[in-house]
């Protein structure tokens, strides 16, 4: 039986990579998409999910819209100068023929997890807002959730959207430190691991040689995106792999390398959206501050190699 899978999106060009790789894995069962902002305001970020579905030839997939803002504070506002006005790498794309359901994306989360005791794992992969409005609207779903495998974070690693705190979790940090203290199984995936996982000019150019919809859609949309990585870190060539990471940990575990450390996350200051982890050697000076809180499975390292060779074979097939 394939793994029923609800991913929680902001798409995002990595977004759709990672979604694609979902729909082109015959081990996952993408049972639909919740949406939120981050790379995109969430009623693009909708639109956006809509039409990927639709280009990947699953219309069926049901798609529901997400929270507007994050918990505590107004939405920072989406990064075009990374994923397109569009979000999509500014292909502009035609409008969905679908529309997304009439049910917010916590209300959607709640019941499809409650209807299904141990059956269901959710795939965050941008700011985590919608899954703790979830715990919010019904807190047993910790006990019911077969899983939760999250893009973002970052141990050990530097931040990407400061020097901090990586995107995800910096775009609302009191949402992540609820989902990441809730007490249910949880794995971090985040800046430790993706950007150890990177896809090179050559890995990229293999997508418009691929004859099917869902690798020409990514051909469309990465230059722009590649083009942005290569601006902001010089010297590099390529892209990191962020949210298809997720992806790939449900697929193959084996690839990562974790800890089981628990994480608060910071909400002050200039490190807002750091995700602190309590790794048993410096940070336990302060034990205190982690007082209660379980642990998280914190993927530290990656064989980014096969990572890379795993998405490109799903989705380069015809
Ligand atoms: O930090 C990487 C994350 O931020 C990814 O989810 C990417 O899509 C962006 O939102
Ligand atoms: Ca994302």
């Amino acid at each position: 039986m394939p793994r029923k899978i609800i991913i929680d999106t902001d798409p995002g060009v990595d977004d759709a990579m990672a979604i694609f790789f979902a729909l082109r894995s015959p081990e996952l069962d993408v049972i639909g998409l919740t949406t939120i902002f981050g790379n995109v305001h969430t009623s693009l970020a909708t639109t956006n999910a809509l039409r990927l579905l639709e280009i990947a030839g699953r219309p069926d997939i049901p798609v529901a819209k997400g929270s507007d803002h994050p918990l505590a504070v107004p939405f920072g506002g989406p990064v075009p100068f990374v994923h397109g006005d569009d979000g999509q790498g500014n292909v502009h794309l035609p409008a969905p023929t679908t529309a997304p359901l009439d049910q917010s994306a916590a209300a959607f989360i709640v019941e499809q997890v409650m209807a299904a005791p141990g059956a269901i794992t959710l795939v965050p992969v941008g700011p985590l807002t919608n899954i703790a409005l979830a715990l919010r609207l019904e807190p047993r779903i910790i006990e019911r959730v077969r899983e939760v495998v999250l893009m973002g974070g970052n141990a050990l690693a530097p931040g990407n959207a400061t020097p901090a705190a990586e995107a995800n979790v910096h775009n609302d940090p009191e949402a992540a430190d609820v989902v990441l203290g809730a007490g249910w199984p949880i794995t971090m995936v985040g800046l430790d691991v993706t950007h150890k996982v990177h896809m090179s000019g050559a890995h990229l150019a293999q997508y418009a040689q691929a004859a099917n919809p869902l690798a020409q859609h990514i051909a469309r949309i990465v230059p722009f995106y590649r083009a942005y990585f290569e601006r902001c870190f010089p010297g590099s060539e390529g892209i990191y792999v962020h949210d298809s990471s997720a992806i790939a940990y449900l697929l193959d575990p084996g690839l990562f390398e974790t800890r089981q450390w628990p994480i608060r996350v910071e909400t002050q200051g200039i490190s807002r959206g750091k995700t602190w982890p309590a790794t048993g050697s410096g940070n336990d000076a302060h034990p205190a501050a982690w007082q209660g809180r379980p642990p998280v499975n914190v993927c530290i390292g990656v064989d980014g190699a096969r990572l890379v060779a795993l998405e490109l074979e799903r989705l380069t097939r015809s």
